[in-house]
C-alpha cells in the first residue's frame, strides 16, 4: 500500500496534498449544493458536479425536484449504484432492502436507540464500531421530511482534522494510526449485538485515501494512553469554530453523499403530524474517483 501524503516520514508529498486540499476547499456549505432532477437517473453534469465536490472534501448536498409518490429508497439505491456503491452495510433495524428509515419512535424497539430520538448525536464517523472488513467508507442520506426545528447536520472533511492535527504535531497523527488507539466496548447497536473492537482512528485505504473511524462519545470509546491527547485534541478541534466546518438542514428532496467524513446531529423537535423521515444507506466501498 502506498501512503503518499500519509506517510509521516515523506513532507513533501504532505506538503503538496496539504496545500490542494486546503486550496480546493469549499468556501461554504452552498458550495456543497448541486440542483438535480432525479437522483434515479442523474445527467453526465450532475454527476460529475457531485463528483467535483466528493473530490474536495468528502461529501456534496443534492437537491431535488419534488417527486411525489415516488419510492425514495429505490431512488436512492439506484444513485448509490450510480456512485458505485453496492455493498450494504446490514443493520437489524433496516429495512428488507438493506436502507434504514431514521424516524422518531416514541416506542417500540427502535426507541431505545439515539437515532431513533430527538436528541443530538455529536461528532462521529459512522459504523465506527465496525470490525475493519465492514468498514464504513461511504454514507448517503436522503430527507424525506424534515423536523418541525432543529435537526442540522454539522459537517467536518476529516481529511482536514488530519491536517489541523498533524500541523500542530505529527505525533498526534502517530497516535491515531497506531492499531491500538481506542477499545471500542462491545455493545447493542441498532438491535445488533457486537463485540468489543480495537483500532486505529485514522487508516489508508487500498486506493490510498484516508479513512476515519472516531466517536467523541466517551463512553463509547476507550483511548490508549498515547492517544489519549490527541483524542482530546481532536475534540478541541471539533468544538472550536472553523471555516471548514460547515451545518446544514437537509430540506426534503435533499440528501448527502459522502465518503462518511465526520458529522453530528443536532437536537430536534418533531411534529408527528410531519415526521422528520431521513432514509440512511452505508457502504463498504468508498465513492471510487473521489
Ligand atoms: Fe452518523
Amino acid at each position: 500500500m502506498i501512503l503518499g501524503a500519509f506517510d509521516l516520514g515523506n513532507s513533501s508529498a504532505y506538503a503538496g496534498w496539504r496545500e490542494a486540499r486546503l486550496a480546493g476547499a469549499p468556501a461554504g456549505v452552498a458550495d456543497l449544493v448541486v440542483e438535480v432532477q432525479d437522483i434515479a437517473a442523474l445527467s453526465a453534469a450532475e454527476e460529475g458536479a457531485l463528483r467535483t465536490r466528493l473530490r474536495r472534501c468528502n461529501m456534496a448536498v443534492y437537491a431535488e425536484k419534488p417527486h411525489p409518490g415516488r419510492d425514495d429508497k429505490a431512488a436512492l439505491k439506484a444513485l448509490a449504484a450510480r456512485l458505485g456503491l453496492t455493498s450494504l452495510d446490514a443493520n437489524a433495524l433496516a429495512d428488507d432492502d438493506g436502507i434504514t428509515p431514521l424516524s422518531v419512535h416514541r416506542q417500540g424497539a427502535r426507541a431505545r436507540y439515539i437515532p431513533y430520538t430527538e436528541r443530538p448525536i455529536t461528532w462521529h464517523t459512522d459504523g465506527y464500531y465496525n470490525v475493519a472488513e465492514r468498514s464504513v467508507r461511504a454514507l448517503l442520506l436522503h430527507c424525506a421530511g424534515k423536523a418541525a426545528s432543529g435537526g442540522a447536520n454539522r459537517l467536518l472533511d476529516h481529511e482536514i482534522l488530519y491536517i489541523l492535527l498533524r500541523d500542530l504535531d505529527s505525533e498526534l497523527i502517530r497516535a491515531l494510526m497506531a492499531p491500538d488507539a481506542m477499545i471500542i466496548p462491545g455493545n447493542d447497536e441498532e438491535g445488533m449485538q457486537r463485540p468489543a473492537t480495537v483500532g486505529s482512528v485514522f487508516s489508508v485505504n487500498a486506493d490510498g485515501s484516508l479513512h476515519m473511524r472516531y466517536t467523541a462519545r466517551s463512553r463509547n470509546v476507550e483511548w490508549s494512553e498515547r492517544a489519549a491527547p490527541a483524542a482530546a485534541e481532536i475534540k478541541r478541534l471539533l468544538d472550536s469554530p472553523s471555516p471548514y466546518r460547515f451545518e446544514h438542514i437537509l430540506e426534503p428532496g435533499q440528501g448527502l453523499v459522502s465518503n462518511n467524513p465526520l458529522h453530528t446531529r443536532e437536537v430536534f423537535t418533531d411534529d408527528p403530524a410531519m415526521p422528520r423521515l431521513l432514509y440512511r444507506a452505508r457502504y463498504h466501498q468508498r465513492i471510487a474517483g473521489t
